[in-house]
């Protein structure tokens, strides 16, 4: 089995709970507050861990009260923090949601994770068979020194380019699987996109940065659809379910497709688990403690046919192959 480096942010997120967002200018009367653990990097190393794949988290955290806390409930996730550096003068990632409906809006502060660098990345030693995941809540330039480093040693880059922001071609073309929703895929495509358009438009936004590489754009309730090295497009439905609160949602997706093509998981299947652990995740409060665990998903899946072994591909005409190791 592979494992899973998350190089990514950490954050405490502060949620209020109210019946209805704020508009600009206006106050609300909230309902209840919470400090749950999250940041994207952080959801995803759990999201991943929980699914009993080792899973090594590269990150920052300050030296205020927040670190010691977030440190200490990633530690009993089972997420290796041997990278994990603490930074002085600084505090941790902070995340201000509020939460109404279930939907959120969010104001992330980076603290630590702003300093994530070169040097950072470059600490852990990544193999063939690896999966290298990062989002963008780090430096861009680190993100790609760390999928450099992932590219030399045969590892698979793994970006969620979220938030969305504009990222350059050479930084894309690092990354093997692209992971992103239709704002995002709208901003790096420069489109205009709404998640009300059919499956058609987004595949052919998505079509246009494929250049060899496979992108999987999440479209909620509706599932994921699946471009893999620009060919045909494929969706993969999702689950119908009464989401609570969706932070996170996203995350838990990445970390357990990640999970599953570090277990040698064929890409259809790995698409349909982290469905499952994604329309589990909405039905809980929070971010990183929502991330379900690999029994809690696996009751949810098809069974398999008899005779299947778990590590075979479950549709093995989808199956998605890492890219060969440079000489
Ligand atoms: O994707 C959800 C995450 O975004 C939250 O946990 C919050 O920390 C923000 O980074």
């Amino acid at each position: 089995m592979g494992r899973v480096f998350v190089a990514g942010s950490i954050n405490m997120d502060v949620v209020a709970t109210a019946e209805r967002h704020p508009r600009i200018g206006e106050t609300v009367a909230g309902e209840a507050v919470f400090y749950f653990p999250g940041g994207k990097g952080a959801n995803q190393a759990v999201a991943s861990a929980k699914q009993g794949v080792p899973t090594t988290l590269v990150g920052r955290l300050g030296t205020d009260a927040f670190a010691k806390e977030l440190r200490t409930f990633l530690a009993a996730q089972g997420v290796d923090l041997g990278f994990v550096k603490h930074t002085d003068n600084m505090h941790s990632g902070t995340a201000i949601i509020t939460l109404a409906n279930a939907d959120n809006t969010i104001v992330v502060v980076p603290g630590a994770n702003g300093l994530v660098d070169a040097d950072d990345v470059a600490a852990p030693v990544l193999a063939k068979g690896d999966v290298a995941v990062s989002q963008f809540e780090i430096p861009l330039p680190t993100i790609a020194a760390f999928f450099e480093r992932a590219r030399a040693a045969g590892t698979t880059t793994v970006l969620n380019p979220a938030p969305a922001k504009t990222a350059d071609s050479a930084l894309l073309d690092l990354v093997d699987i692209l992971i992103l929703n239709e704002t995002e895929l709208g901003v790096l495509a420069g489109t205009e996109l709404s998640d009300g358009d059919p499956p058609a438009r987004f595949a052919e936004a998505a079509r246009s940065l494929a250049q060899g590489k496979t992108i999987c754009v999440t479209l909620g309730k509706r599932g994921v659809l699946a471009l893999l090295d620009g060919g045909e497009p494929m969706l993969v439905p999702g689950r119908e379910v009464k989401a609570v609160d969706t932070t996170g949602a996203g995350d838990c997706f990445v970390g357990a497709l990640a999970s599953q093509l570090a277990s040698g998981e064929p890409l259809r299947d790995a698409l349909a688990y982290a469905n499952v652990a994604a329309s589990i995740c909405v039905q809980r409060m929070g971010a990183a403690p929502s991330m379900p665990t690999r029994e809690e998903v696996e009751a949810l899946l098809p069974p398999r046919r008899p005779g299947e072994i778990v590590t075979s591909a479950r549709s093995s005409d989808q199956s998605w192959h890492p890219p060969p190791a440079p000489a």
